[in-house]
């Protein structure tokens, strides 16, 4: 999976959503992140279309929804989403909170079915605390690829991301920039300020230390080139340790059906 992708939510304007996924893939990112509950899939699928970049190159990843993970409603929910991005599969599909219609034993077996039939190259959960993660990994019979999970220097998730090695799932950061939030930390700012980049890079970088797959959102050229950008921003122990340092939990993203 490749380390950087880029995340859609929110970009629900069609054009731009579409510009954007094209801009990046011309760039060179080569994983894209959407969701059912994003309202984008097809404008998605059209940035994959329009970038001259083949589609096996490109590991693109999507959700399901917390109404549709009833057994039947996974499948039908899923070629829906298939049609909606113009592919044949996906990279990886994930269960986007264990909440609504979530149930390990029907749930985890439909995706299983998608796995078995080739409709999907790997299942994913998002959103699991350590429990659901065990859970998980012992109902699948398909390995549980990784877990999309709030991650950056305000909301490091170092138990978490310690279960999930353990469990060989993988870990992918969502909202790594905290939403914006990461450009008003004195830390980050400093060693920002040290290497001559942007706050939003130190963010990566400091993800990317950790072992971590990072997927910010980015809407204008500028942003998708700037975390680009990241990859050969090499940062040293003390700026890990200054980073690891900064002691906040704050995190960004919490809807009443959240399993914490
Ligand atoms: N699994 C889940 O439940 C879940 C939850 C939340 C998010 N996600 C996924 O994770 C992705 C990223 O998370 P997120 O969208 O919540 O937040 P984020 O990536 O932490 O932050 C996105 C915000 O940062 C801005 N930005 C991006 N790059 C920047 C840069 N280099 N300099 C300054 N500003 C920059 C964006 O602005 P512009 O758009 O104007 O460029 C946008 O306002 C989502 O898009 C989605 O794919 C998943």
């Amino acid at each position: 999976m490749p380390a950087l992708g880029i995340g859609t939510w929110q970009n629900t304007d069609p054009e731009e959503c579409a510009n954007a996924v094209a801009t990046a893939l011309e760039m060179g990112y080569r994983h894209v992140d959407t969701a059912q509950a994003y309202d984008n899939e097809a404008a998605v699928g059209e940035g994959l279309a329009r970038a001259a970049v083949p589609r096996d190159d490109v590991f693109l990843a999507t959700k399901v929804w917390i109404d549709q993970l009833g057994g039947d409603d996974v499948v039908a929910s899923t070629e829906e989403s298939l049609e909606r991005l113009g592919v044949d599969s996906l990279d990886l599909l994930y269960i986007h909170w264990p909440a609504g219609a979530y149930d390990p034993a029907d749930t985890l077996a439909a995706f299983d079915d998608l796995y078995d039939e080739g409709l999907i190259e790997r299942i994913g959960v998002s959103n699991f605390e350590p429990e659901q993660v065990t859970e998980a990994v012992e109902t699948a019979d398909a390995p549980i690829f990784a877990n999309q999970i709030e991650c950056h220097p305000l909301l490091p998730q170092d138990e978490l991301r310690a279960h999930c090695a353990d469990h060989d799932v993988e870990v992918v950061a969502y909202s790594p920039l905290a939403r914006g939030a990461v450009f008003d930390v004195p830390e980050i700012s400093a060693v920002a300020e040290k290497h001559g980049v942007s706050e939003a890079q130190v963010s990566l970088a400091w993800l990317r230390e950790k072992g971590v797959t990072a997927i910010p959102k980015a809407t204008s050229e500028t942003h998708i080139r700037d975390n680009w950008a990241s990859r050969t921003l090499e940062l040293d122990d003390e700026d890990v340790s200054k980073i690891d340092g900064i002691g906040r939990t704050e995190r960004q993203v919490d809807p009443d059906f959240a399993p914490w």
